[in-house]
């Protein structure tokens, strides 16, 4: 009798526990207002939005880990060409595609990084081999290639990347001669947090950048720190915006130190960061999960393709006023 109450109590334990997962998804911010969004887009970008956060949900409710279930969120949107990130990347000035990524693990701060990648499905997963074999915590380009040959991941030609609406932003950019930063050519970075039911936390971002961006320019995504970061003692943040100045206030690992060194709530410290990366020109937004379970989003443009999901249930929204 006494066993069977104590494997009662430890089952009850288990599925309390289990409950407490939570995953946070984002597909990139900007000048996302309804009447530039046709009823179609709106309602695919929430289809894909809902598949990612179902990926990732699955995982964590049978007791995955965080940082499968920000993997896997992160694949569906890569796969999806609504977002800027795999199939769907927005174009180089030259008109090709250069994919970078990143992955950490809050648990043991382990992290992985590639830049300027151009024939891996799924950059995400190359980030996540890089941080498992260990040696290293960033790779680019060509050698980036080779480790993804090596590892036996799924290699494509680039023009995989290769999406009309794409194609047309670039052209429009060339044509109007507007630079990087206009809001209505970018953006559409994914990104994914998690809590999993063991308490460590974990942050995955992938993106193809900047439409029409030149000389090798690597944005604040594959930038640990800046657009991916994730500490059990503090939070996991992926951002979405303008890279170069994500980068130049180090977003992702600020957001945390403020929680760890000032006792700020995510909320607070993920809007603090945000108002700087505003005071120094910068648009764009980021998700957070702490290990205590809060989940929270904070972005400075008209809106934001994002995403909650935990044992309560699933909501994505788009755009600011939801
Ligand atoms: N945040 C994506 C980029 O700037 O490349």
């Amino acid at each position: 009798m006494r066993n069977l109450l104590m494997i009662g109590a430890l089952l009850m334990s288990t599925a309390a526990q289990a409950a407490d997962w939570k995953l946070v998804i984002h597909g990139g911010a900007g000048t996302i207002e309804r009447d530039r969004i046709t009823p179609e887009q709106d309602r695919n970008i929430r289809a894909a939005l809902d598949r990612s956060l179902a990926a990732g949900s699955d995982i964590l409710a049978k007791g995955g880990s965080a940082l499968d279930a920000v993997e896997a969120a992160v694949r569906v949107l890569e796969d999806d060409p609504n977002f800027n990130a795999g199939h769907g990347a927005v174009y180089t000035y030259e008109g090709g595609h250069e994919l970078d990524s990143s992955i950490m693990d809050g648990r043991t701060r382990a992290a992985g990084a590639v830049a300027a990648v151009t024939t891996v499905k799924n950059p995400i997963s190359l980030a996540r081999a890089v941080m498992e074999d260990g040696t290293h915590v960033m790779l680019g380009g060509k050698g980036a290639e080779e480790f993804s040959h090596e590892k036996g991941l799924e290699q494509v030609s680039n023009d995989y990347f290769n999406t009309p609406e794409r194609k047309r932003q670039l052209d429009e950019l060339k044509a109007r001669k507007v630079g990087y930063y206009d809001v209505d050519l970018k953006y559409g970075t994914v990104g994914a947090v998690a809590l999993d039911s063991a308490g460590h936390v974990a942050a995955a971002t992938s993106t193809g950048g900047l439409t029409g961006k030149r000389w090798g320019r690597i944005g604040d995504s594959p930038i640990i720190g800046s657009g991916t970061y994730a500490d059990d003692r503090a939070c996991a943040v992926s951002a979405t915006g303008a890279g170069e100045y994500f980068i130049r206030e180090g977003v992702a690992h600020e957001i945390c130190a403020r929680m760890r060194f000032k006792g700020e709530s995510a909320k607070v410290a993920a809007d603090a960061v945000m108002a700087e990366v505003k005071s120094l020109g910068g648009t764009g937004g980021v998700i957070v999960v702490t290990p205590k379970g809060e989940m929270d989003y904070s972005f400075n443009t008209p809106g934001m393709y994002r995403g909650k999901a935990s044992a309560a249930g699933r909501s994505v929204a788009i755009f600011g006023d939801e």
